[in-house]
């Protein structure tokens, strides 16, 4: 992209931005690559590590095998636990200081945008977060972090619960398994209640998570995409911008700053 047209967008971003009532940021894997935790579908990505169907509820619940192999990837995967927010996560941050965020919502389970700085009370986690871990019998919850030093002694490989020996399940959403729905029904409400809608890192094609663009579009708010690849509401976009969400999100903060 020409640096001249970038700086352009920028531009425009910050005046939408400084002239919304009601900014809704919604994130995806996109936002936190630049923390070192891959996404999904870019080259590299997950999904070319690891087998999505076994990110199953079903075969989780079925496959003792499966369980296995997932506390063994949660184990020894410190990436999340360890990574650090990155320009993208400390702009929409500094948003909510600056009295211009409605909400985050967000499809991540990293907990990044709180590291950074955003209320947990303005974060809205379509997907759940890693942090917890919780007993599908009984419904206890437990910190990730108790789990895995229970697994690093080595006397168990699968997890159950102290409570009741349910099965214990990572407080995330699986493929196959319902949204929490106050998360659901609280980024429907925000996202079909804003003047602007921007969305930072995701290709836009996992439903329901992704259908919040379009109820932003449909409530007559302008939609401004952030993200290096193509989306799928790439042609509904108000402002599309293929770039890397840190150095853009900088950029368009310190425009906002500057026209505050
Ligand atoms: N800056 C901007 N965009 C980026 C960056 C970056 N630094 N890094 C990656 N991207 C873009 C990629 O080009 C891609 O289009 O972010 C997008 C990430 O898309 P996905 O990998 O599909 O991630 P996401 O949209 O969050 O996936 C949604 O799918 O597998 C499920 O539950 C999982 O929450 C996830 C959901």
């Amino acid at each position: 992209m020409l640096n001249d047209d970038l700086n352009v967008k920028i531009g425009a971003v910050a005046d939408i931005i400084v002239g919304s009532r009601k900014v809704v940021v919604f994130t995806g894997a996109g936002v936190s690559t630049e923390s070192g935790i891959p996404d999904f579908r870019s080259p590299g990505g997950i999904w070319s590590k690891f087998d999505p169907d076994d990110f199953t509820i079903k075969k989780f619940l079925y496959s003792p095998e499966t369980r296995k192999k997932q506390w063994r990837i949660l184990v020894e995967g410190g990436l999340i636990t360890n990574a650090k927010p990155n320009q993208a996560h400390l702009g929409i941050a500094e948003l909510e200081r600056l009295g211009k965020l409605d909400c985050v919502i967000t499809q991540n389970i990293d907990n990044l945008h709180q590291k950074a700085g955003n209320s947990p009370e303005k974060v809205i986690e379509l997907h759940g977060n890693m942090r917890w871990v919780r007993c599908l019998s009984c419904n206890e919850r437990y910190p990730l972090e108790d789990i895995k030093q229970r697994l690093k002694r080595g006397k168990e490989e699968v997890p159950d619960c102290k409570n009741c020996h349910g099965i214990l399940k990572p407080d995330v959403v699986f493929f196959g398994e319902a949204l929490p729905e106050d998360a659901l029904q609280n980024a429907t409400y925000h996202s079909s209640n804003c003047d602007l809608l921007i969305a930072i890192g995701s290709s836009l094609v996992v439903y329901p998570a992704a259908y919040m663009p379009l109820y932003a579009k449909e409530a007559g708010a302008k939609l401004i995409i952030i993200n290096i690849g193509e989306t799928s509401y790439d042609s509904r976009a108000d402002i599309l911008i293929n770039g890397k969400a840190g150095e853009t999100m900088e950029r368009i903060l310190k425009k906002v700053k500057e026209k505050l």
